[in-house]
């Protein structure tokens, strides 16, 4: 197919491609959400299951989606479209974009907790913190109040619109080209912390010793979801990101390095903050809250915590800010390259009504906390919707579409640009992804979906 897109805007460079998609994959799901739902799916075990979900079903479909999205130069509808002149295909990509932005209005508000806690920490409320139920209590207070929870979804919200306002390369690119190597440095420094303080080989205990008894058909589905949520799968945003990808860069290489520095963070968090959850005789158990009521406790106990707790919840936003961004791109790129609209007025506009759809879940934290459907809270649907049905969903498809629709061998020959030295080296690794992308990864999320709806 002929491509006539002089015009469409790309990285600036292979380096700037790496760290904008390791920064749309590194964010609240490796650091906030990683250690909370091993917390509650029993640590090790769940660990294991996720690596291998990664390693099975991440890697060949990452490399679907960045491929997609570099063959075509399109957002993930048009992409689809591209391919199969299809209907169904193109909505497809349309669920894909629906999903970032249901992801977008949830994630915004936890985002914002985070950035509301850079200014508790320059108060210096961290210091009065003797035991974890004062953190705990304290973080309690703060959501439950609907101005400052609202407040800083707002924040974040026009901060995520600044940089994608501002464009690929001179948003996305340079924001993530500054931020990802810090965020990566301080918490490695943060992990020594961790594990020199007491008590800190029980928590390395539990991230590390399986009990496989915890383990039923959820905690696959969930370590599933895990999985695609944190490398930012099964929506699109992988396709959108490689749509700005030159053809001389390999594709599975940088899939490789992104898989990389996802994963190593994410262990590298859970190391963090369960050594501090022992440490500070926490429970495991705590969900969302998990971070905001150990970090402040262990801040206040560490030398120089003063500081490093201010460094950390800005960098836990800046990691949350390259997320978010790469979630409003994929609507922005939908209506910049379908719709014609400004690039523009596309940031302001779809980020101004993620905000609006995100404010029930901000909500659900304090005056619609009672309010449920099944148990969960509107939060609580919006999450389980998106993580653990739509992504699984649309990776499906991904794997599916690529594979049997587009078909394997067209794939091929749009993989090996850019790495034809490396297939020529590694042979193996063609016939590795056809085996992955073609039966075992559609295989295994479809039947980690039926047991998920209780077919077997
Ligand atoms: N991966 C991000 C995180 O771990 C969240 C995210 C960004 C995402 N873009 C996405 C999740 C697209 C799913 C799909 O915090």
């Amino acid at each position: 197919m002929s491509i006539q897109n002089s015009n469409r805007e790309n990285w600036g460079s292979k380096l700037g491609f790496i760290l904008a998609a390791a920064g749309s994959a590194i964010g609240l799901g490796n650091i906030w959400k990683f250690p909370y739902v091993v917390g509650e799916n029993g640590g090790a075990a769940f660990i294991i299951i996720y690596l291998i979900c990664t390693a099975v079903i991440g890697l060949p479909v990452i490399i679907a989606e960045i491929l997609l999205g570099r063959t075509t130069q399109r957002n993930p509808v048009g992409a689809f479209y591209a391919l199969s002149k299809s209907k169904f295909w193109a909505s497809i990509g349309g669920m894909g974009v629906f999903a970032g932005f249901v992801i977008l209005s949830f994630y915004s508000v936890v985002a914002g907790w985070s950035f509301g806690y850079i200014f508790e920490a320059i108060n210096g409320v961290f210091n009065d913190f003797q035991t974890p139920q004062a953190a705990g209590q304290h973080f309690e207070a703060l959501v439950s109040n609907v101005y400052w929870i609202v407040g800083f979804q707002f924040l974040f919200t026009l901060v995520s619109i600044f940089f994608v306002y501002r464009g690929v390369q001179k948003g996305i690119e340079q924001g993530s080209k500054i931020m990802m190597p810090v965020l990566f440095v301080l918490l490695f420094i943060l992990m020594i912390r961790g594990l020199t303080l007491p008590n800190a080989e029980k928590g390395i205990e539990f991230l590390f010793n399986a009990d496989w008894s915890l383990v039923n058909g959820q905690t696959v589905l969930m370590a599933l979801g895990q999985a695609f949520f944190t490398l930012s799968l099964g929506m699109g945003a992988m396709m959108t990101y490689g749509s700005y990808m030159s053809k001389k860069n390999s594709i599975p290489t940088s899939a490789i390095q992104i898989i990389f520095l996802d994963t190593l963070i994410a262990l590298v968090a859970g190391v963090a903050i369960f050594t501090a959850v022992f440490a500070t005789g926490q429970d495991t158990n705590a969900g969302p809250g998990l971070i905001f009521h150990t970090l402040p406790v262990v801040f206040n106990k560490m030398p120089g915590g003063y500081i490093f707790s201010i460094l950390f919840f800005i960098l836990l936003t800046i990691a949350a800010i390259t997320s978010a961004i790469s979630l409003l791109e994929v609507i922005t790129a939908y209506f910049v390259d379908e719709r014609k609209w400004s690039r523009k007025k596309a940031a302001i506009v779809f980020g101004i009504v993620a905000f609006v759809f995100g404010v029930p879940s901000a909500l659900s934290f304090n005056v619609l906390s009672d309010t449920t459907l099944f148990g969960l809270t509107y939060y609580g649907i919006v999450d389980y919707l998106a993580s653990n049905i739509l992504l699984p969903l649309g990776g499906f498809f991904i794997a599916v579409f690529v594979a049997w629709r587009w078909g394997f061998d067209k794939a091929i020959v749009n993989l090996k640009d850019g790495a034809g030295e490396l297939f020529a080296k590694y042979p193996w690794m063609l016939l590795g992804w056809k085996i992955l992308i073609k039966y075992l990864a559609p295989i295994l999320i479809f039947l980690v979906f039926l047991n998920s709806i209780g077919l077997f």
